[in-house]
């Protein structure tokens, strides 16, 4: 669908990241977070968790679409893979899609600040009806289709924080050997909160432990008075100040073209290290 299309359309069914922060703006990481392994006594919100169900619909179920980033991120996915717990941060409910390549991750916190996204997802992991664009991705990652299971068996936990405020101390409490972030550090304001998010990902990495994402960057006609989240400051000089800030080393950086896509003009992926301190 082209950007014009989505004139007159009803407001809330618009991408989900445009009109996000409105929807968490009183999300509280002290008394709001949480982490769970299932959804018992989770009462949902229903119109939240349609509208990510219609998400999880929308996008990595038809056919796997190249040229928009996805096989350069899953072949670095697979290639930085350090062991231990990984933590996927603004995970929503196809975080599941850049695990495919993960074969050495002992366990997964998946999180994000809606809890109905997180259940969309959980109950995605819980079905195995594994969406075309899973299988084909497989094949492009040159693995078999049976390894899917093996991803989907990777002990999870699904837990609900913005990732934007002091992290919550369940997870602070961590150290990850991996850290994960695609498409939701673009949801900050500015550089400033995007420079704050990334050390609080330093902090809770393990030594040599990796940072990876990407970023979408929206075309500049994207209405941002009408449809929120404004990435026009965000570009990979912003994003390599974050990390370099946060005493990560870069060891991959990267922006690739989006052609052909309604909202987003420029993918932006990184991988960054956290290295041990030097000694003498
Ligand atoms: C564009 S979606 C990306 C979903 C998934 N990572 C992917 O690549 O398909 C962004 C997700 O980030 C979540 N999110 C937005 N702001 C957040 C915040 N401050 N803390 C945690 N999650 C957030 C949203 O709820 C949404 O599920």
């Amino acid at each position: 669908m082209f950007y014009d299309e989505y004139e007159g359309q009803d407001r809330d069914r618009l991408p989900v990241s445009g009109r996000l922060r409105e929807t968490y703006q009183h999300f509280d990481n002290v008394k709001d977070a949480k982490i769970f392994c299932d959804d018992t006594g989770i009462v949902p919100d229903e119109e939240k968790l349609s509208y990510f169900k219609q998400y999880a619909t929308d996008y990595f179920q038809g056919d796997f679409i190249r040229g928009q980033g996805a096989e350069e991120l899953l072949e670095l996915a697979g290639r930085y893979q350090p062991i231990g717990s990984y933590l996927d941060l603004g995970s929503g409910p196809t975080g599941l899609f850049w695990c495919l390549p993960l074969s050495h991750a002992e366990s997964f916190t998946f999180s994000d600040v809606i809890t109905e996204a997180l259940l969309v997802l959980m109950k995605f992991r819980r079905d195995r009806n594994y969406p075309d664009c899973y299988r084909q991705a497989m094949n492009f990652i040159q693995t078999p289709e049976v390894q899917l299971d093996n991803v989907f068996d990777l002990p999870a936990d699904f837990a609900v924080f913005d990732c934007f405020s002091p992290w919550p101390a369940f997870i602070r409490d961590h150290q990850y050997a991996r850290i994960s972030a695609y498409g939701v550090l673009s949801i900050c304001v500015g550089e400033l909160q995007y420079s704050t998010a990334v050390r609080q990902v330093a902090e809770n990495l393990e030594t040599n432990g990796i940072f990876l994402g990407a970023d979408w960057i929206r075309h500049s006609k994207f209405r941002i008075a009408e449809d929120g989240n404004d990435t026009s400051y965000l570009d990979a000089n912003v994003i390599k100040h974050a990390i370099v800030d946060a005493n990560l080393e870069v060891r991959e950086l990267e922006t690739i073209t989006i052609t052909d896509d309604p909202l987003y003009g420029h993918i932006v992926l990184w991988v960054a290290e956290k290295r041990g301190l030097k000694v003498g």
